[in-house]
């Protein structure tokens, strides 16, 4: 009986242990299978909703910031590149279509999680313009290390500005 006690006990610590260590890949994704999330349905994000392909990119956001929306899915970011301008601050909002991600800037300390069911938001300012790789930095799966996107910085009198709903990419306008 006391041997059973303890084999129950070691296995709630484990089961504590993992829900401790892997907020985003256990206790989020149950919130959210549980439907308390309130994010967007990774599995319609092309359909509908803030996340349509149409939607993504760098663009206007009504409070006169600058916005850039990101979809993360095996193994792409989307869009693959963003231009944005040196020195202002740039509010970023991504989400995952399958599993987590991990948006980072190489020589910078800025990172961002993409979740599935959850938006992960933040706000970076890029000082100096440059171009800078931007890997996945969470493994997620068997093409993780070909998942690579870029960011350019360029200085602010070379960034036109951006037209009504317009959404940028480093595509040639
Ligand atoms: Cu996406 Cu690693």
């Amino acid at each position: 009986m006391r041997k059973k006690v303890g084999i129950v006990l070691a296995m709630m610590l484990v089961g504590c242990a993992i829900l401790a260590t892997r907020f985003y890949e256990v206790d989020l994704a149950v919130w959210n299978f549980l439907g308390r999330g309130g994010g967007p349905d990774p599995a319609t994000l092309h359909l509908h909703g803030e996340f349509v392909e149409s939607n993504l990119g760098l663009a206007d956001d009504p409070n006169g910031s600058l916005i850039v929306r990101m979809v993360a899915e095996q193994y792409l970011f989307v869009p693959h590149c963003i231009v944005v301008p040196a020195g202002v601050p740039v509010h970023f909002r991504i989400t995952s279509a399958d599993t987590a991600h991990m948006l980072s800037f190489v020589g910078t300390s800025y990172g961002l999680k993409a979740v599935p069911g959850t938006v992960t938001e933040a706000t970076f300012t890029f000082p100096r313009p440059g171009e800078f790789k931007v890997p996945c930095h969470e493994f997620c799966g068997p093409g993780h290390y070909t998942m690579r996107s870029e960011l350019h910085v360029v200085s602010r009198d070379q960034f036109p500005p951006l037209r009504p709903a317009e959404r940028r990419t480093c595509e040639p306008q």
